[in-house]
């Protein structure tokens, strides 16, 4: 017996690395239909990892006071050494990492790989979404630039909507009657410890859910209804060497030439990445012209701004409130509002097809109006898509049922 072996085997009895790398990479059989789509969960995690890394270098630096918070990072760009690159792939990352995630979110509605069995799967990775943007909103408010402070403050009011609760509630958020240097330092906190943490754990609890019902595929189809005579799916191959060496290595790199572009060439992305009042020290005397979230929250901050109207009792600020909270909460229920008899969309009626066409159009609208000022035309559109984004969802469970879908092959095809 060769040394390592004898050295595994001593491990393996103690810990079992050898059966989950089997378990989890060399025998865990991916469809052999991957395609493009199926890039984005890997890139998911090293945008992760390249936040947490840059993050923790970022903290050696930074000064999480109001006065700090700008300096700090004017002397992390200027003075520490290759301070301009860490700070540059944590700002452009936060931003790639909602690209992915929206790529990522998408592909699981188009191949429907939320449905049965892997609505789990989906409530975790929903769960994943919702601190994500936390984690994005606390990240942009902690250098205390004009729009961390304004942000900050349109946000937080939000929770002052709420009934009887709401003036309290926005002081105890906020730990005074402004934003200032107790809700940075909360905020900070919570940025760099508590939230990533609770990132890492939905993470490896996401891929233990996907890894106990296998992945779904293009053609919505269950592998492991065609096995072979030792039991593996004829058309399952092993996801370590064939997708870790193959596809994902390919995809990884086009992804880093595209993310280390924007770091060496733009980063700013146009005032998407980072926005220009955000240069300029947070001014409590001076609002700015026009205070908007960053790209990846526009469609809710969209719907949020497209109730202009009272609803009955309920007044337009809260009724806003209300929908915003509403879209989001629709996503984590999607498994149980598809009640087709097929998972891709490639199988599925034309109604389907439509409908989440026009629901990503919405989407992408949306998304854009969030960042600009809430004209009378930009808000009639933001309301039309806002029908749409909810009719999506609350027509489904009938336009799913009732619509003829194509038969689905018993084998995947390519
Ligand atoms: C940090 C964030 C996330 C990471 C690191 C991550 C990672 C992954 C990985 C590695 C996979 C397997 C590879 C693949 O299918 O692409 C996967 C699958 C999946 N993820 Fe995520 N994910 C994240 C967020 C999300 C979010 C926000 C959602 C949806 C709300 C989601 C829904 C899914 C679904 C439904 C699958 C199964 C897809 C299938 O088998 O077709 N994930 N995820």
């Amino acid at each position: 017996m060769s040394e390592k072996n004898s050295i595994m085997q001593w491990v393996d009895a103690r810990l079992p690395v050898t059966s989950a790398y089997e378990k989890h990479m060399s025998k865990y059989y991916a469809p052999k239909n991957f395609n493009f789509w199926y890039i984005f969960g890997i890139l998911a995690m090293v945008v992760l990892v390249n936040q947490i890394l840059t993050g923790v270098w970022l903290t050696m630096f930074f000064d999480p006071t109001p006065a700090g918070g700008p300096e700090s990072l004017e002397y992390i760009r200027r003075e520490v050494p290759m301070g301009w690159l860490i700070q540059a792939l944590h700002a452009v990352g936060a931003s790639m990492f909602f690209i992915v995630i929206y790529m990522h979110m998408f592909r699981g509605v188009m191949y429907g790989s939320y449905q049965k069995p892997r609505e789990l799967i989906w409530v975790f990775g929903m769960a994943i979404y919702l601190i994500l943007m936390a984690e994005g909103f606390m990240g942009y408010v902690i250098p205390w630039g004009q729009m961390s402070f304004w942000g900050a403050k349109v946000i937080v009011s939000l929770v002052g909507a709420l009934p009887l609760i709401g003036d309290d509630l926005v002081v105890w958020v906020q730990g005074d009657y402004i934003p200032s240097g107790a809700t940075q330092t909360r905020f900070f906190s919570l940025h760099v410890i508590a939230l990533p943490l609770v990132l890492c754990l939905l993470v490896f609890l996401h891929i233990l859910a996907l890894h106990e019902v296998g992945s779904n595929n293009p053609d919505g189809i269950d592998i492991k209804k065609t096995l072979d005579k030792d039991g593996v799916p004829v058309d399952g191959i092993p996801f370590h060497p064939y997708y870790t060496l193959g596809k994902d290595m390919v995809g990884l790199i086009v992804f880093l030439i595209i993310f280390l572009g924007c770091v060496f060439f733009f980063p700013e992305g146009g005032g998407y990445f980072l926005e220009h009042a955000n240069f300029e020290p947070a001014n409590p005397l001076k609002t700015p012209e026009h205070i908007a979230p960053t790209w990846y929250f526009g469609t809710f901050y969209s719907i949020l701004r497209a109730i202009t109207f009272d609803i009955g009792p309920i007044g337009s600020k809260l009724a806003g409130v209300i929908f915003m909270g509403a879209a989001i909460a629709i996503l984590f229920v999607l498994p149980w509002l598809d009640r087709s008899p097929v998972r891709s969309w490639r199988y599925k009626g034309w109604i389907s097809k439509v409908a989440i066409i026009l629901f990503a159009i919405a989407f992408v609208t949306l998304m854009k109006l969030g960042t600009m000022p809430a004209t009378k035309g930009a808000t009639y559109l933001a309301q039309g898509c806002t029908v749409i984004y909810f009719l999506f969802f609350l027509a489904m469970p009938w336009y799913t049922k009732y619509e003829k879908c194509k038969p689905v092959p018993d084998r995947v095809t390519k």
